[in-house]
C-alpha cells in the first residue's frame, strides 16, 4: 500500500484519490464499497482457482530471488505468510501478526487518502488491496495489488522495530497533514517503506516493499550500476520527487532498522519549514559530496 490524496478529506467519498507521485492511469478498486475508514471486507471466498495460481506464482518468482538481495529479517520472515499456494486469508495473517506485533491487515478497494491511511497504520492496521494483478500484469502492476501488500509489505510488520517505525510513521503522518507537509512525509514513505535500501556486512540489501515485490527491480536496486545508491538523509530525501511507474533512479541506504527510527524521531516541523523553503530535486537529482554505496 502507498499513500495517497484526496484534497476533500479522508473520509471515503466512493471515489478514488488523486496520488501525489507522477504515473498516467488512474487507480482502479471499488470504492463505492468501502467503509467511511476505507477499509472493506477482503471476500476471500471471490479469488478464483487461476487467481490463488497467479499468486502462488508470483509468490514462487520473488522468494526464489531473495538470497543476497533482500535484507535477512525480510527472508525470516516471509514465512510467516502461510502457504505460497494461496492468496493468504487477512484474518488469519492478522491472528499470526497480532500475536508477533499487535499489528494485523485489513483490506481496502486499492490506494486510499492518505489521511485515512496515516489513521489506519496509527492504529496497527495496515491496509492491504484485496484485488489481485490481471495475468497479463505478471511482470508489472502500477498500483499496489494484494500481493504487492502482502509479500512486499507483511512481512516486516512482523519486526518488532519496523513495526513500530510504521506506526510511528502514521501517527507523524496525522501531524503532517495539520501542517500541509504530507507530500514531504509521503516522500520519506516510498523512499523507505517502500523503496528501501539497508546496508549490511554483506553488501546493501533492500527492505522495500515496492523492490521486494517487483521482478525486476530487486537485483536492479541491489546490484545494477545504473541507479544511484545513497547514504539515507531525512531532508534530502523530503525534497527528492519520485515515478511511480518505472524503476527509481535514485535509492536511500539506511545502515539498519534502528538508525531508521533515529533518523525520523525527532519532530519534523522545522524539517518541513526548511524542506518548503527549497526547490525540490528531480528523482535522479545529483548532489556534491553525499554518500554513495
Ligand atoms: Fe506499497
Amino acid at each position: 500500500m502507498n499513500p495517497s490524496i484526496d484534497f476533500h478529506s479522508g473520509i471515503n467519498q466512493g471515489v478514488a484519490p488523486v496520488t501525489y507521485g507522477q504515473g498516467d492511469r488512474p487507480p482502479r478498486g471499488d470504492y463505492a464499497q468501502a467503509n467511511a475508514d476505507y477499509t472493506c471486507a477482503q471476500d476471500w471466498a471471490a479469488y478464483t482457482p487461476a487467481e490463488h495460481d497467479l499468486y502462488r506464482r508470483l509468490y514462487e518468482r520473488q522468494a526464489a530471488q531473495l538470497p543476497g538481495l533482500a535484507c535477512d529479517e525480510f527472508i525470516q520472515a516471509v514465512l510467516q505468510l502461510g502457504s505460497p499456494t494461496h492468496i493468504p486469508r487477512f484474518d488469519e495473517l492478522s491472528d499470526r501478526l497480532h500475536r508477533a506485533t499487535g499489528w494485523e491487515v485489513v483490506a481496502v478497494p486499492g490506494l486510499i487518502p492518505e489521511e485515512a491511511f496515516f489513521a489506519l497504520l496509527a492504529k496497527r492496521k495496515f491496509p492491504a488491496t484485496g484485488w489481485l494483478r490481471k495475468p497479463e500484469e505478471f511482470d508489472y502492476v502500477v498500483e499496489p495489488d494484494v500481493f504487492h501488500d502482502v509479500f512486499g509489505h507483511v512481512p516486516l510488520l512482523f519486526n518488532p522495530m519496523f513495526a513500530d517505525y510504521m506506526q510511528a510513521y502514521g501517527a507523524g503522518g496525522l501531524k503532517a497533514s495539520r501542517l500541509e507537509s504530507c507530500e514531504y512525509l509521503a516522500r520519506l514513505y516510498w523512499y523507505t517503506v517502500e523503496f528501501g535500501l539497508i546496508d549490511t556486512p554483506e553488501g546493501v540489501r533492500a527492505y522495500g516493499a515496492g523492490i521486494l515485490s517487483s521482478a525486476g527491480e530487486l537485483r536492479h536496486s541491489v546490484r545494477s550500476t545504473e541507479p544511484q545508491r545513497i547514504g539515507f538523509d531525512v531532508e534530502r530525501i523530503m525534497r527528492t520527487l519520485y515515478r511511480i511507474d518505472r524503476y527509481q533512479a535514485s535509492y536511500f541506504v539506511i545502515d539498519s532498522f534502528q538508525n531508521l527510527i533515529d533518523a525520523t524521531a525527532p519532530d519534523f516541523t522545522p524539517l518541513y519549514a526548511r524542506v518548503a523553503q527549497r526547490a525540490p530535486l528531480a528523482a535522479d537529482a545529483s548532489v556534491p559530496g553525499e554518500k554513495r554505496y
